[in-house]
């Protein structure tokens, strides 16, 4: 089957492009990333993108001013050209408007630094540690008109340690979301992941016994 044609969306470092870049270097993996669209003229991510040989595009949402409409437009135009057919926000940092979301409805997915529904919007790992909560995490899923809430694809979990900073965790979260954003879109590129009623429902076998509990006692 031929490979899915990708585009990631970025708006800074680019550390969840480059995982999904270094996967789809595998000729086996069902995905190839063809372009990196960023909102940011300077994110670092496009430097990464570049040397790794992928075409990039940069649209200045600065340049659109209020006209949200225009800036998705723009985007939308893109990666029509581009003959894209699955979307990757991976650290996108602008909302999207309802029609470009139903534009690439099943074909648009996220990352976000949490375990989903917990901890929706920003400055995830701030408000684990404040709040207390003992097992945090990351989410991919794809994206709907109402943030951080489409059907969930992929989840991974970790202990809180009860020293933790925002800092210290997200330095292991990033490390879950590198592995499961690949994970995730594999299994959108093989076409094993089916939206039942909001819910994604996985063709894989089941293999999530090992409870974490925390603490460990
Ligand atoms: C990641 O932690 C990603 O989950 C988060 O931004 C970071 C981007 O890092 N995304 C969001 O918070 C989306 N609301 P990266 O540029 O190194 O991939």
């Amino acid at each position: 089957m031929a490979r899915k044609r990708v585009a990631i969306l970025i708006s800074g470092r680019g550390s969840n492009m480059a995982a999904l870049i270094a996967a789809a270097k595998d000729k086996s993996y069902p995905a190839e990333i063809v372009l990196v669209v960023s909102n940011i003229a300077d994110a670092g991510g496009l430097e990464i993108a570049r040397a790794n040989g992928i075409a990039t595009e940069t649209v200045e949402h600065k340049r659109f001013g209020k006209d949200r409409d225009a800036f998705d437009r723009a985007i939308h135009a893109i990666l029509e050209k581009n003959n894209i057919e699955i979307v990757c926000l991976a650290g996108f940092m602008r909302l999207l408007t309802p029609l470009f979301v139903a534009q690439w409805q099943g074909r648009l997915l996220n990352i976000h630094p949490a375990l989903l529904p917990s901890f929706k919007g920003l400055d995830t790992h701030a408000r684990a540690v404040e709040t207390g909560v003992k097992i945090h995490g990351a989410t991919v899923h794809f994206v709907v008109p109402e943030v951080d809430s489409g059907p969930i694809v992929a989840q991974a979990a970790l202990a809180v340690r009860d020293d933790d900073t925002p800092d210290s965790l997200a330095a292991r979260v990033i490390k879950l979301e590198h592995r499961i954003y690949p994970l995730a879109l594999k299994l959108v590129a093989e076409g094993r992941v089916r939206i039942v009623g909001g819910r994604c429902v996985v063709d894989t076998p089941f293999g999530g016994d090992t409870p974490l509990i925390v603490p460990q006692g």
